[in-house]
């Protein structure tokens, strides 16, 4: 935890060497392409990263190009055939697989060009670092949060996973369960991985889930807040949204609304800021060829290499603390007390 320590304070300053941050020093010559996986696995990507990535490559004065993949391997590949022919220096990825990601970064490699895997680490790939949130952390939050919504009693929880192809939701699934597990007076009735974290299949998986269960479910651990609002909205339909806690993550409008509004027990706060800002330092430092600043490694369980990591802290929001992500600027008041949500967040003091 402590780890993260160096990076925290501000995002697009962590008192490392390639960076001047603060007012735009413009001495780093190089290129960075950063790849986003797509737009419909999580809001996250187009709404948050991408500004923040903006933003800190604005700050520091360096060249750059975000794509989005479209959740589209194969274009993934093309985008960074391109962006390796353009000339970029670094290039950054947010996998939609492994085995992609690593045949990507060996010829980028080949290339001459450094990689660093964004958020997803690529399994057998060949980053040069990692940055990301520590995600065995955010799943032993979501656990955390599920337990202290359900409280003491006996319940039945069902699993939501993310996608298979997504390392994360290895971490996220090994977090939760960590805490989960321990706890004698849970059972899990019911748990499956969502294919590409995509949200309509999450409610079928959710609702076959459900009737296997034959509607006992007391609790609902849902990796990311596109997940949980599918099992809410098959909740709903049974008339148990606000009664059974769900989880997610990613501090989205969405999320946030439906912990407002008492259908979601708990988010995980990711900053974007933070986690930009910290490529931006780590793809400067590679552009001038110097060591980046890292909180340590990570093992790749694949090829068993220590990947150069820097890993940053997850925060657990509830009802109490929707106000500090939007005080963080993680989301704006406006978008998230729009609308019917406007008394929601004057009761909980957000205005
Ligand atoms: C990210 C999550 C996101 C999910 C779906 C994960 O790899 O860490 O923040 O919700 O992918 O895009």
């Amino acid at each position: 935890m402590g780890a993260a320590l160096a990076l925290s304070g501000c995002g697009s300053d962590d008192g490392g060497s390639a960076s001047d941050g603060g007012n735009g020093g413009s001495d780093a010559a190089g290129k960075v392409g950063v790849i986003l996986p797509d737009t419909e696995s999580s809001v996250r990507w187009e709404s948050a990263d991408r500004p923040a990535l903006e933003a800190a490559f604005e700050e520091a004065g360096v060249e750059y190009e975000i794509q989005n993949a479209e959740g589209d391997a194969e274009r993934m590949t093309q985008i960074a055939d391109t962006m390796i022919g353009n000339g970029v220096t670094v290039l950054a990825i947010v996998n939609l697989d492994s085995e992609s990601g690593a045949a990507i970064q060996e010829k980028a490699a080949s290339a001459g060009v450094a990689t660093i895997d964004y958020d997803r680490l690529t399994l057998g790939g060949t980053a040069e670092y990692y940055v990301s949130f520590d995600n065995v952390v955010v799943g032993e939050l979501q656990g955390q949060g599920l337990a202290d919504c359900l409280g003491e009693e006996d319940a039945n929880i069902v699993y939501l996973n993310g996608s298979p192809t997504d390392n994360n939701a290895t971490l996220f699934a090994e977090g939760a369960h960590s805490v989960l597990d321990g706890m004698s007076n849970y059972s899990v009735v019911g748990e499956q991985a969502v294919p590409d974290w995509d949200n309509e299949e999450a409610a079928t998986i959710f609702q076959q889930l459900y009737t296997a269960a034959d509607g006992d479910v007391d609790g609902v651990l849902a990796a990311n807040d596109g997940l949980g609002g599918a099992a809410i909205s098959i909740l709903e339909g049974n008339g148990l949204a606000g009664k059974v806690p769900v989880t997610g993550q990613d501090a989205t409008v969405e999320g946030l609304q439906n912990i407002l509004a008492g259908t979601q027990c708990m988010t995980v706060y990711k900053s974007a800021t933070l986690e930009a800002g910290a490529l931006a330092d780590t793809a400067i430092a590679l552009v001038n060829g110097e060591d980046a600043e890292t909180t340590g490694t990570t093992l790749d369980s694949e090829s068993g290499r220590e990947v150069p990591s820097i890993l940053l802290e997850p925060q657990a929001i509830t009802k109490d603390t929707v106000a500090d992500v939007i005080a963080d600027g993680g989301q704006s008041a406006a978008d998230v007390c729009a609308g019917d949500f406007a008394d929601l967040c004057a009761e909980a003091g957000i205005s």
